[in-house]
């Protein structure tokens, strides 16, 4: 199968995106996409949202694990079983629901295209019930990150500064673009020195999106690297909970609030989140 004929089949998307839906994306992994899923999780409930997050991680789920989570039924058993997503929904203990991936596993990697395109229904389904949806997404870019981030009006496309990953970045966003995603795709820097190292980062990676693929991407937000999150990682507590007045928290209400801003009272077309 070619290239072209990956784009416009099996990861077109089958309809018009979640509007509720957010991805975190990467293209390189542990840049920090659970823990900002989680935590921008937390922020839009304190914000009032019912949130629902979604560890779309398939090879490598550890939402559970960041949550110091015991989920009774994970995404894997209701997959297997054919059951509806709903039933694998699980209480944070932070205010918001959590569909938990199957840690350490790596069974859901390799889910055969039926199969993923069933797992995609079952959340359209149970996205209904929310005001908010998350999908924490696996790094690279494999057919099910493809189909996630297709199924989600707005991308966020998590970076820091080393070089690696913003290789990996711009190969996603390229990526996106090269499969006519319909999200708007916006770049968060995180584990940033300062903003203004943060802002640094973003120009290198917006820079070669705008020469390369014509596309010029929102800056979403920064958030500044901080020992606090791993203090929180270690303790199995989101960040908000255990230290809500870190500076990386505040970095993730303010990212919060943007997407909630853009998402809720502007029209999709005229947002600066990009198109
Ligand atoms: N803003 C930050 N400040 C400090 N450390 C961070 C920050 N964001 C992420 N980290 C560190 O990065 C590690 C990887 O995060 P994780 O969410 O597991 O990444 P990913 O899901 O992208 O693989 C965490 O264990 C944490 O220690
Ligand atoms: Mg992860």
């Amino acid at each position: 199968m070619t290239e072209t004929t990956i784009a416009n089949g099996s990861t077109a998307p089958r309809s018009a995106p979640l509007g509720n839906a957010i991805a975190i994306a990467s293209g390189k992994g542990g840049v920090g996409k659970t823990w900002l899923s989680i935590s921008l999780a937390q922020a839009l409930t304190q914000a009032g949202e019912r949130v629902l997050l979604f560890d779309g991680d398939l090879g490598l789920a550890n939402v559970d694990i960041q949550l110091g989570l015991t989920p009774a039924i994970d995404l894997g058993t209701a997959i297997e079983r054919e059951w509806p997503l709903s039933r694998a929904v699980t209480p944070s203990g932070a205010g918001f629901s959590v569909i938990a991936g199957r840690s350490g596993s790596g069974g859901l990697a390799h889910l055969p295209a039926h199969r993923l395109a069933a797992l995609i229904d079952g959340l359209r389904q149970v996205a209904t019930g929310y005001d908010r949806v998350i999908l924490d997404l696996g790094a690279g870019i494999d057919r099910p990150v493809r189909q996630l981030a297709s199924l989600c009006a707005t991308v966020v496309v998590v970076a820091n500064d080393e070089p690696t990953t913003l290789t990996d970045a711009y190969a996603l966003i390229k990526m996106l673009k090269a499969d006519g995603a319909p999200g708007r795709v916006g770049i968060a820097v995180n584990s940033a020195q300062d903003v203004a190292q943060g802002r640094q980062t973003f120009e290198t990676l917006a820079k070669a999106c705008r020469s390369f693929l014509k596309f010029d991407p929102a800056l979403l937000g920064i958030i500044r690297r901080d020992t606090k999150v791993k203090d929180a990682i270690r303790a199995q507590t989101p960040l908000l909970t255990r230290h809500p007045a870190a500076i990386a928290a505040a970095d993730v209400e303010a990212l919060a609030s943007l997407i909630a801003a853009e998402t809720r009272e502007v029209p999709p077309r005229q947002t600066s989140l990009g198109t």
